[in-house]
């Protein structure tokens, strides 16, 4: 197991009604950024909660985050804060809102360009305090320090991470899923267990723990798929997802273990191009990547099927990977093709690359993937 330091500071407050402790999480802040995405929490009724939980409180509003926030849009939110002091971000949505929230939280303490910040050229001192409301089980960020986020103008989609901007809480309510459609389910599943493969497929470290907490997690997934697809909507299947996404990626099943990121660093630039959900893009690129890189891997991926998918006699990575690309396309029921989506995979190759070879890109647990290897992936997607 390798050295690591563990650090986790949001408090998460889990279950039925939930909401009702929001008064008390937000303490004595008075005036409040309020957070969401577009119309999903009008429809189901969460807005309102808000808005009369926090009667007595000043909420500047600032709604209308997309999939895959905006740089363009989280602008605006910094200059409301700064012309309303607000003291407080409460985010209530899904990744999108929440990592918009922290992007904006560490942006309004600076005073050059937040986009610094995606560069890598901006130092993170300090933030305005956030909260979140989860309403998407998927990304982990509702307990995470990470964002993500889009250049609509420039076509990028770049990431961030920093203690500053850990969630000081999270509400996760699992009956707040029950509005969620098939496509963001199916999104959250595949999502929430390609974090656990980026932190899990990769050598092996001795990390015993951390190889039981994400076979764990990767179980419950796949035990709950089939009932959290179901309508009318089973508590106890989405309370499992809900807290299994929020595992994921929350810091704990990965730490001494080494990680590998390349299916998220790909998929983002697919994402970014091409607009697929961030979970389409995974789901088609980790099985590419997994074969690429399959001697690396086999060990870990022999592991997982045996002790996740029960293949106990499995000794051949084809079929380890086989059995996981199935889950995806089977039992989650995701595209597992660009061209499916009208996406030329030489296209993509070419595209992505060619930004992978400006940037110095190199993905893999070593570096050991750079922009050629990535158009060979990107080929056979
Ligand atoms: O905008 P509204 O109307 O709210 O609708 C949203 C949105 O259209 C809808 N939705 C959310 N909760 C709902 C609901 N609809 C009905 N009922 C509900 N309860 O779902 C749509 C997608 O929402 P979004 O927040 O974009 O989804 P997700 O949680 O999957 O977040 C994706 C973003 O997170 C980033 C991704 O790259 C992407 O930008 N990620 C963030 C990570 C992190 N911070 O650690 C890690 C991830 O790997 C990921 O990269
Ligand atoms: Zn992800």
């Amino acid at each position: 197991m390798q050295n690591f330091t563990f650090y986790n500071p949001t408090q998460v407050v889990f279950g039925k009604d939930t909401i009702s402790k929001l008064p008390r999480l937000l303490g004595t802040h008075q005036k409040i950024l309020f957070l969401y995405g577009h119309e999903s929490i009008k429809k189901n009724g969460l807005y309102q909660k808000v808005l009369e939980l926090l009667g007595d409180r000043e909420l500047v509003e600032h709604g209308g985050v997309d999939p895959n926030p905006k740089y363009e849009h989280c602008l605006v939110g910094i200059e409301k804060i700064r012309k309303e002091n607000c003291t407080f971000i409460l985010a209530v949505g899904g990744g999108s809102v929440i990592d918009a929230a922290k992007f904006i939280a560490a942006g309004v303490k600076l005073a050059t360009d937040p986009w610094d910040i995606l560069l890598g050229k901006a130092k993170i001192n300090e933030a305005l305090p956030l909260g979140a409301v989860l309403t998407l089980p998927a990304t982990g960020s509702e307990m995470n320090a990470n964002s993500v986020i889009s250049r609509a103008s420039s076509d990028e989609k770049l990431a961030f991470a920093s203690s500053y901007v850990f969630p000081q809480f999270a509400i996760l309510d699992p009956q707040i899923t029950y509005s969620l459609s098939m496509r963001q389910l199916q999104n959250g599943l595949v999502d929430a267990f390609v974090h656990v493969l980026e932190q899990y497929a990769t050598t092996n470290e001795q990390a015993l723990v951390q190889d039981g907490f994400c076979e764990t997690v990767m179980k419950t997934l796949v035990q709950v798929t089939a009932d959290v697809k179901v309508n009318p909507p089973i508590y106890d299947a989405r309370a499992n997802f809900m807290w299994a996404a929020t595992m994921g990626l929350n810091g704990l099943i990965g730490v001494g273990a080494v990680q590998d990121w390349s299916t998220h660093g790909v998929g983002h630039e697919l994402t970014a191009f091409y607009g697929l959900d961030h979970a389409q893009s995974l789901a088609i690129v980790f099985p590419a990547l997994a074969r690429f890189q399959k001697e690396r891997k086999k060990e870990k991926l022999i592991q997982l099927v045996r002790n996740v998918f029960g293949m106990k006699d499995c000794s051949d990575v084809d079929a380890a990977i086989e059995r996981i690309e199935s889950y995806f396309r089977d039992e989650v029921g995701v595209k597992m093709k660009l061209s499916q989506y009208g996406v030329d995979s030489l296209e993509a190759a070419d595209r992505v690359s060619e930004r992978f070879k400006q940037r110095g890109t190199r993905l893999g647990e070593e570096g050991s993937l750079d922009y050629k290897a990535v158009y060979e992936i990107l080929r056979s997607c």
